[in-house]
C-alpha cells in the first residue's frame, strides 16, 4: 500500500492522528516540531521541517491483510514498504511440546495476526462476565492498525527429531557457520520460532509482540529480544532513511520484481515453502562513540559513500551506480576496495544480492557506561547462504569492522502466508 504524500504547505492530512503528532517519536519521525504553535487555548501547531523524510505523511489506519488471496504469496512484513518501528523476538519450543502443540501454537497465531494486523483486539480486553484476565492486554485499544505486520519463522530446531518433520526441512535451512568477527553473546543466538513485527506506532507492535508471546505460554518460552526504532532500509516509495552512524542506509537494496524473483522468494526445495523466503537475523553492536570522534573523510571511506548525500564517492548523486574503478590523481580507486560497498556491492559478489530490512536499535548503556547502540539487521533471500557469503568478506575486510560487532545472530524458515481459514505453515504437517 502507498503511503499518502504529505501536502504542500505542511498541512497533515486528516490520516495522521492527533496522537500520532503529538507522540514524540513519531512527531520527531514526521519532521513536525511539536509545541512552536502551542497557544493559550492549547491549540497544536506544527513546523515543517526541511528534513527529507519530513515529506512523509504516516497515515495510522492504514492495514496490510494477513491472509494470501493466492496461491505463493509471501507473508507481510517481507516486501512492504519498512515501518517506522520494530519488535523482533525469537523462541525456543518447551520441552515435551508435541507436534500438535506447534500446530496449535501456529494456528493460533495466524488468527491472532490477522486480528491485530487490521487493528483489532485478540480477545476481549475486559471479560464480559467481569471477572478473569482479559484475552488482549489492552495497551493498543484505539490506536489504530498503523500498519502493522507480523512475519513469522520457523528455525532450524522444528525439523529436529522432536516432530517429526526432519523429511520436511529445506536443504537452505542450517544453523549459521562461525563467520569472521563474530562475537557472538549465546544469549541473542538461534531460537525455534521468530516473529517480527513492524509498525508505524511502537505501542502496536509491542503490544502484538506482548500478545502473541502470551498466547506461546506454555509451547514457546522467550529466548531473545531486540527492539527496533527508525528503519535503516527504504521501499519504493520512501526516502534513504540514515542509520545510528549517520549514513543513509538502504539506497542500493532488492526492488524489481525480477530481483525478488531471483534473490528473494524461495523455490520449490519444498512444496510448503515456495513463495516463502529466509529471515536472518543479526544484532550488530554499533561503537558510536567512537565512530562519532573519527573524521569525517574516514568515515566517508569506511563506507565509500558520502555523508550527508550519500553519494558514491566516485562522483554523482546518491542514486548514481557506483564506479569501482575510476581512480583519483594518484592512482587509487576513488571508492576503496575495502569500503562497505566495495566488499557488499553485487558486482564484486558474482551478482549475489540481498533484500536489507534492519532498524536502529538502542539498549541503553552497556557495563562501561556507553552507549550500547546498533542496528537489527533483517535481511531476507531464498539462500542464507547469500548472507554468509557476503559476511564472510565483510567480517575478514571490512572497514567497518572497527566500529561495529556482531552479538546476535538466527536464521529462519519463513513459509508464505496463509489463505483464510488456514495457517502459517499447515502444508507442513500434511
Ligand atoms: C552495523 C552494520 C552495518 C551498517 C551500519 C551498514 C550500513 C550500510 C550503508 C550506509 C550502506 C550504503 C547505502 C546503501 O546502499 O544502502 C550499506 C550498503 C550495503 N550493505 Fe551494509 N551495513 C551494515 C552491515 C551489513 C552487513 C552485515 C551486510 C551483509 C552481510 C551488509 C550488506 C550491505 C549491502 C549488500 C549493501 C549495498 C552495497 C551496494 O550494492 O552498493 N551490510 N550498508
Amino acid at each position: 500500500m502507498t503511503r499518502e504524500r504529505a501536502q504542500a504547505g505542511g498541512v497533515p492530512r486528516q490520516g495522521v492522528s492527533r496522537r500520532a503528532l503529538l507522540g514524540g517519536g513519531i512527531a520527531a519521525g514526521l519532521g513536525v516540531v511539536a509545541g512552536a504553535g502551542i497557544g493559550a487555548g492549547g491549540v497544536l501547531g506544527y513546523q515543517r521541517v526541511s528534513a527529507a523524510q519530513a515529506d512523509e505523511t504516516i497515515d495510522l489506519r492504514q492495514s496490510h491483510p494477513f491472509y494470501a488471496t493466492g496461491t505463493r504469496m509471501p507473508q507481510p512484513g517481507v516486501r512492504t514498504s519498512p515501518q517506522r518501528y520494530c519488535v523482533f523476538m525469537a523462541f525456543d519450543l518447551a520441552s515435551g511440546a508435541l507436534t500438535r502443540d506447534l500446530q496449535v501454537l501456529l494456528a493460533r497465531w495466524s488468527a491472532a495476526i490477522a486480528q491485530l494486523q487490521a487493528g483489532k483486539t485478540v480477545g476481549a480486553v475486559v471479560p464480559v462476565s467481569g471477572v478473569g484476565a482479559g484475552q488482549d492486554t489492552g495497551e493498543a485499544l484505539d490506536l489504530g492498525p498503523a500498519s502493522l505486520t507480523v512475519t513469522v519463522g520457523l528455525g532450524p530446531g522444528v525439523f529436529d527429531d522432536r516432530f517429526g518433520l526432519a523429511g520436511r526441512k529445506p536443504a537452505k535451512l542450517a544453523e549459521l557457520p562461525t563467520l569472521p568477527s563474530d562475537r557472538l553473546d549465546p544469549a541473542l543466538v538461534g531460537g525455534d520460532l521468530s516473529l517480527q513485527a513492524c509498525a508505524d506506532d511502537p505501542q502496536v507492535a509491542y503490544h502484538a509482540i506482548r500478545d502473541l508471546a502470551r498466547i506461546a505460554r506454555g509451547t514457546a518460552t522467550v529466548r531473545w529480544t531486540v527492539l527496533g526504532f527508525g528503519r535503516a532500509s527504504a521501499g519504493p516509495d520512501q526516502t534513504t532513511p540514515r542509520n545510528l552512524f549517520g549514513f543513509k542506509d538502504g539506497t542500493r537494496n532488492i526492488e524489481s520484481d525480477a530481483d525478488f524473483q531471483k534473490w528473494v522468494w524461495a523455490g520449490a526445495d519444498q512444496d510448503w515453502m515456495a513463495g516463502g523466503t529466509y529471515q536472518i537475523v543479526r544484532k550488530i553492536q554499533m561503537n558510536i562513540e567512537i565512530w562519532d570522534a573519527d573524521d569525517i573523510a574516514d568515515q566517508q571511506k569506511i563506507f565509500g559513500r558520502t555523508k550527508i548525500a550519500g553519494a558514491p564517492l566516485s562522483g554523482g548523486q546518491e542514486h548514481t551506480t557506483p564506479d569501482f574503478a575510476v581512480k583519483d590523481a594518484a592512482g587509487r580507486t576513488k571508492i576503496d576496495m575495502r569500503s562497505h560497498i566495495a566488499l557488499a556491492a553485487h558486482e564484486n559478489n558474482d551478482g549475489v544480492k540481498i533484500l536489507r530490512r534492519p532498524y536502529n536499535y538502542t539498549d541503553g548503556l552497556n557495563q562501561y557506561g556507553q552507549l550500547d547502540a546498533g542496528l537489527l539487521f533483517l535481511v531476507y533471500a531464498n539462500d542464507p547462504d547469500h548472507f554468509v557469503r557476503l559476511q564472510r568478506r565483510l567480517g575478514a575486510s571490512d572497514l567497518l569492522n572497527e566500529y561495529v560487532a556482531h552479538v546476535g545472530s538466527a536464521v529462519f524458515a519463513v513459509p508464505p502466508a496463509p489463505a483464510e481459514g488456514s495457517y502459517i505453515g499447515q502444508p507442513l504437517f500434511a
